[in-house]
């Protein structure tokens, strides 16, 4: 890969956008090489958790807006759709997938952040969705996720004006989950660590339980969650974590 790396450090994979001449901005190369990617994560039962950051100062400042400059209609759709797919797979993963914003996150780097589990800013980071002001859309998602995330008119506000907003902002208005004082790819591993040391599947299950459920009734929820619930019940690890805690034991979970 030219533009991405992945280092793993036990079931945690730290994902590095890396083209910082360009900020990291997502061409067609890149986002080609993270679909691949997200393949081979997504087989990778040896990962639980997957953060996300980006080399120098920018998380991702967007998709490329040189490579987008002479797209016409069809291509621009096409573009968008591709985009749009990757991040659904990402969004899709079986694992906890964690932004790590180190600086920039625009357009499609906000976008990107937004298909993930959980987002920590550092203190430089700046977060928005500027594309109004090149004539464009958000066109990974950002009109779908972000209003979802932080409310109708929060995101008709960022989306319309095109401004971008520092981590302190990002974190008042729920677009991240927290702003970092120090390194926030650190703090990330951290999270990803207490993360490490639950039951994978109930973590894998909880997630499943959450995403199927999201947006349907309590009700219609309540039985996905059911079902989770009661497949924990045929797992070693319900019986480690619950035996564990009667005989005041740390649990020693296999992720079975
Ligand atoms: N696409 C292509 N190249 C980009 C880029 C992008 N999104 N963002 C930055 N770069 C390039 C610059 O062109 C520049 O390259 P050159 O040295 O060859 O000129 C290099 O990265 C460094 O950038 P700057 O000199 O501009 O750095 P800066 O610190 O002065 O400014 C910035 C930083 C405010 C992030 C500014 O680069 C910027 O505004 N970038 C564009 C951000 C943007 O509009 N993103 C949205 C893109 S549209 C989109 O993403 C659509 C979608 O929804 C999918």
């Amino acid at each position: 890969m030219n533009h991405l790396r992945i280092e793993k450090r036990g079931a945690v994979g730290i994902v590095t956008f890396s083209r910082p001449e360009a900020l990291n901005a997502l061409n067609l190369e890149t986002l080609k090489e993270l679909d691949a990617l997200l393949d081979e994560i997504a087989t990778d039962s040896t990962l639980g958790i997957v953060i996300f950051t980006g080399e120098g100062k920018a998380f991702i400042a967007g998709a490329d807006i040189k490579e987008m400059s002479v797209l016409n209609a069809e291509e621009g759709r096409a573009f968008g759709v591709l985009g749009q797919r990757i991040f659904y797979k990402l969004e899709r993963l079986d694992q906890v997938t964690i932004a790590a914003v180190n600086g920039f996150a625009l357009g499609g780097g906000c976008e990107l952040a937004l298909a993930c589990d959980l987002r920590y800013a550092g203190a430089k980071a700046k977060m928005g969705q500027p594309e109004v002001t090149l004539g464009i859309t958000p066109g990974f998602s950002g009109s779908q996720r972000l209003p979802k995330l932080i409310g109708l008119a929060r995101a008709k506000e960022l989306i319309f004006t095109g401004k971008m907003i520092g981590a302190v902002e990002a974190e008042q208005m729920g677009l991240v989950n927290k702003v970092v004082d120090g390194d926030v790819l650190e703090y990330a591993i951290e999270v990803a660590s207490t993360i490490e040391r639950n039951a994978p599947l109930a973590v894998k299950y909880s997630k499943k339980a959450i995403d199927s459920g999201y947006g349907q009734t309590v009700n219609e929820g309540n039985v996905l969650e059911a079902g989770f619930f009661g497949l924990c019940f045929a797992s070693e690890d319900q019986k480690e974590g619950m035996s564990a805690f009667i005989n005041k034991q740390k649990p020693n979970f296999k992720g079975i």
